[in-house]
């Protein structure tokens, strides 16, 4: 399919700031001692991130899957910045903004009508690395002919008719700089189910990340399951 490789190349594209945060957050917080020298410090912090010419997207996790039409042109040139003070916050605590979806994709229903995860709209999660997230064309081989009167159903043709993809959020994934590598055909071809990781997707609408894939989750299976644990299997 050919949008398989865009949301890692979004998640690429918005996470290559991040170490220069987290340093910069971590040396102003050795600055302890008295109030007023961290004061001072978090002022600086405040003041490199709030006058830096070009403000991108922060978010930790890359939400916005590719081409969205309501996102920011992106930066011209690179800046570690953060939009605010509150952005730069949360993404060094790591906390992540729920993704909020263009259209309310109920995967029940689908699920209830026979339709496979891997059917169409995440063929590549039985072949490769990247399960992908579906073009709007996909949804119109059905929907050409299916449900066409319902609300949800028309704003999919209109983006279809504004030669626009669907901007779908990321629920899962990783800030670039976790140098995180994840593969998901082997875990396909050993049997291990969606739903372990994912969740009972199944019987929800649109996805939420209902599970919290840290790295010991990986390594407890990994070891239980005699899968390899070395360091690059995961990391690159
Ligand atoms: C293989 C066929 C198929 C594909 C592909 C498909 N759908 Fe559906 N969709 C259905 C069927 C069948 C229904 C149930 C229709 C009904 O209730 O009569 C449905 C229902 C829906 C509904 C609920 C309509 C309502 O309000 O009751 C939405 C929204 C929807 N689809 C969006 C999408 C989107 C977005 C995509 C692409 C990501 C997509 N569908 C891809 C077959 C498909
Ligand atoms: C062993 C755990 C695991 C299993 C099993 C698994 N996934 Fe994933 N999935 C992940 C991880 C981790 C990511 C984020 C990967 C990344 O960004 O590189 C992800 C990302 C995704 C995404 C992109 C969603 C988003 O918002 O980022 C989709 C879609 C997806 N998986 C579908 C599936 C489907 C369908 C199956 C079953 C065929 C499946 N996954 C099985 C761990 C898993
Ligand atoms: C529920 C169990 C389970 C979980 C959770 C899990 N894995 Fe796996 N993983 C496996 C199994 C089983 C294999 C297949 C090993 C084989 O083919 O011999 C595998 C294989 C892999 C491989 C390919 C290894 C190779 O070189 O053959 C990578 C990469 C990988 N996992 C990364 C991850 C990451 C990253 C996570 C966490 C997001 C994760 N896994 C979570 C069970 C799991
Ligand atoms: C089976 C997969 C797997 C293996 C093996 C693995 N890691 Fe990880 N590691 C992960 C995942 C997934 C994350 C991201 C977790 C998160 O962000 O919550 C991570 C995160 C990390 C981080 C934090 C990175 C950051 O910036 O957030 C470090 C450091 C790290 N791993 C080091 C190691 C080292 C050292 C080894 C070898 C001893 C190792 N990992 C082996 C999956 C793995």
């Amino acid at each position: 399919m050919a949008d398989k490789q865009a949301p890692r190349d979004s998640l690429t594209s918005s996470h290559g700031t991040q170490p220069d945060d987290d340093d910069r957050a971590r040396r102003g917080g050795r600055h302890g001692g008295a109030g007023w020298v961290a004061a001072a410090a978090l002022a600086v912090v405040w003041l490199a991130s709030v006058t830096s010419s070009v403000s991108q997207s922060s978010s930790r996790t890359g939400q916005s899957s590719q081409r969205g039409s309501d996102q920011a042109a992106p930066p011209a040139v690179f800046t570690p910045a953060h939009r605010n003070v509150a952005d730069a916050v949360r993404d060094f605590l790591g906390v992540r903004p729920a993704a909020v979806q263009p259209i309310a994709f109920p995967h029940n229903v689908h699920i209830a009508n026979r339709l496979g995860c891997t059917d169409y709209c995440h063929a590549g999660a039985a072949v490769g690395p990247v399960a992908g997230l579906p073009s709007v064309r996909t949804c119109m081989i059905c929907h050409g002919s299916i449900a066409t009167d319902r609300p949800e159903v028309k704003k999919v043709a209109a983006y279809l008719d504004r030669g626009e993809d669907i901007s779908w959020q990321r629920v899962y994934g990783y800030p670039r700089s976790a140098h995180v590598r994840f593969n998901h055909a082997p875990h396909v071809r050993a049997g291990v189910e969606c739903a372990t990781c994912h969740g009972d997707v199944a019987h929800r609408t649109v996805a939420t990340r209902s599970t919290d894939l840290t790295m010991g989750t990986c390594v407890g299976c990994h070891r239980a399951k005699n899968a390899p644990v070395d360091c690059l299997t995961c990391h690159f």
